[in-house]
């Protein structure tokens, strides 16, 4: 089999068999295809696009391209959840312990952030001793013990997809939904998930800034999990403002502790018990969505989920006093209010813009070198569709230095205030099966 061939016949529009796309993945993981030929065969791809068998094929490759993980020795249907992006998403932090205190297994293994705001990791680790550097016999014994663990990722998950989103991202080719959607699945795949749900975000600080493009990329994800055995499903939800009020590691933590506590921002509440309520049907642990809703309701008001949060936070090392006492969670040195100028309704809050002011602060990572402030970030004291007079703080921000008018600056131009009403944005938008 010669590359140049299998690059022709995708230029052409035509679709590979499983033999080829496996002989493009492997020769290209082990570099006996070039860059350059690679490059030709994802702008092919990019402008022809992937039939939903090849889009199979494709995924199960890179799966094959490393390790997987083996959950087998964990009892139960193992459900994972992926958001595709979203600044400060907090859902993991709540879901975890949530979903797992019904009796749902949740071995998650999670990623440092890059851009925006941490990730689940670095989220975590601003609790006191806190890691997830165990190994993998220790992280199945604590699913297998507290229905939840997290784990750091294996340095050789699906290392085709490392060396070929590094590759896309150079060759203007990130932006294909075949290929963003196998690289998504893929990796879930190999670590490990039976089921899984998927929160697909749409508007400005999603990566699918329309709905038409989030509900494509959404079904062919579904399609893939589906013609390779895991079932799998997917919820459309709204990015066109941050979810929750939070946006920062530690802070973050707070606000999860907070909607486990059953105190926390309703739109994190309700997404949370959404995609709970799928992971839970799909886990076999209810078999309405209107049971597992109940089931996770209760778990709030009991205190079970907390006492799971608590549990799984211990049992990695880490200091579970924040959960009744969150002023022990890393603070930031200064409290700063941003003031409206004017009085009227918030109708914008543009989330990636919000994002990149939270990295200002030094939340987020700019480089995968740069080290992170746990303590930093922002608190929104209004949402869209809120009323707001002059004079009324918009933003809080915490900072570890004193001036933030570059922040202010960046604040203040992403969130806009009009004088006539604005209708809060539907949350939940659609379900894919
Ligand atoms: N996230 C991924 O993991 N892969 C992509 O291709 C895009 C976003
Ligand atoms: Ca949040």
């Amino acid at each position: 089999m010669r590359m140049v061939d299998l690059i022709e016949k995708k230029r052409d529009g035509q679709a590979l068999t499983n033999e080829e796309v496996c002989f493009v993945i492997d020769g290209y993981t082990k570099g006996n295809i070039p860059d350059y030929q690679m490059s030709a065969f994802t702008m092919a791809v990019y402008f022809n696009g992937m039939t939903k068998q090849e889009r199979a094929d494709f995924t199960m490759a890179m799966v094959n391209s490393g390790d997987t993980i083996d959950l087998s020795e964990i009892e139960g249907i193992k459900v994972d959840k992926h958001s595709t992006g979203g600044v400060g998403d907090t859902t993991t932090l709540v879901l975890a312990p949530l979903v797992a205190s019904v009796g749902v297994p949740v071995a998650k293994m999670s990623g440092r952030g890059l851009g925006h705001t941490g990730g689940t990791i670095d989220k975590l680790e601003s609790v006191s001793g806190f890691h997830v550097e165990i190994s993998n016999k220790e992280f199945i014994q604590l699913v297998n013990q507290n229905k939840v663990a997290v784990i750091g990722q294996s340095g050789n998950l699906t290392p085709a997809d490392k060396k070929l989103y590094a590759l896309r991202d150079v060759t203007a080719t990130v932006n294909s939904i075949p290929l963003i959607a196998s690289s998504i699945m893929s990796k879930k795949i190999a670590a490990g998930a039976d089921a899984i749900v998927l929160d697909v975000k749409t508007g400005a600080g999603a990566f699918m800034k329309n709905l038409e493009d989030a509900k494509d990329l959404a079904s062919t994800m579904v399609d893939i999990g589906k013609n390779v055995g895991r079932n799998t499903m997917a919820i459309i939800s709204d990015m066109s403002q941050p979810l929750g009020f939070a946006i920062g590691n530690a802070l973050e933590v707070k606000e999860a502790i907070d909607t486990l506590k059953g105190n926390g921002p309703a739109d994190l509440e309700e997404l949370c018990l959404t995609l709970g309520s799928q992971m839970v049907v799909l886990a076999k642990k209810a078999t309405t969505l209107e049971d597992a809703r109940k089931l996770l309701q209760d778990a709030i008001s009991n205190g079970s989920a907390l006492q799971s949060f608590k549990t799984f936070l211990s049992s990695q090392g880490g200091d579970a006093s924040v959960i009744d006492d969150p002023s022990r969670l890393p603070q930031a040195k200064y409290q700063i209010e941003l003031i409206a100028e004017e009085e009227g309704f918030i109708s914008e809050i543009e989330a990636d813009s919000i994002g990149t002011a939270a990295m200002l602060l030094g939340a987020g990572r700019a480089t995968k070198e740069s080290t992170i402030d746990l303590a930093v970030g922002l608190v929104l004291r209004k949402k869209i569709g809120d009323k707001v007079a002059k004079g009324e703080s918009l933003v809080t921000i915490h900072s570890n230095f004193e001036n933030v008018e570059e922040v202010k600056k960046r604040l203040l131009s992403s969130m806009k205030i009009i004088s006539s009403e604005v209708k809060a944005p539907k949350l939940i938008i659609e379900n894919i099966i």
